[in-house]
């Protein structure tokens, strides 16, 4: 039994570990290169709607003058 719960402990800090890491992931290739786009693409057509001011959590775009997003920026 106690066996069990120790496995557990590990178990539970290894997953949080790993969700850490992938959190800590740059989407960047390089410094100064276009991040990727961390959410879905799907029906979004107007990548400004969000982007031009930074409406909500969206960060705002350095460049709104750049109108195809995805000329540059990929989708993961
Ligand atoms: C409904 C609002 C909304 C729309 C529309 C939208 N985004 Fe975003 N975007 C966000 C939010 C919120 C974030 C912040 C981070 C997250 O989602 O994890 C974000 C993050 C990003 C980032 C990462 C910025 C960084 O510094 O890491 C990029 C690049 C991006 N979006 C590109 C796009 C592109 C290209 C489109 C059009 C296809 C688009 N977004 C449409 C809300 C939006
Ligand atoms: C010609 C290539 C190009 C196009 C087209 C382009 N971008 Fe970017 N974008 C970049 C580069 C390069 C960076 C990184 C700039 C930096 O870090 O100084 C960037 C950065 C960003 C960031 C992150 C800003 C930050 O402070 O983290 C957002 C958000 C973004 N772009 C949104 C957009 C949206 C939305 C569009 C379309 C309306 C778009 N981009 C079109 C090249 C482009």
């Amino acid at each position: 039994m106690k066996r069990i719960f120790l496995f557990l402990v590990i178990f539970t800090l290894f997953a949080i570990g790993f969700a850490a890491a992938e959190n800590l992931k740059p989407n960047r290739a390089f410094e100064g290169a276009p991040p990727t786009i961390p959410h879905s693409v799907e029906g979004m057509d107007d990548c400004l709607i969000c982007h031009k001011e930074g409406v909500g959590k969206a960060v705002k775009t350095p460049h709104p003058e750049r109108v195809n997003c995805d000329q540059c920026h990929i989708a993961q």
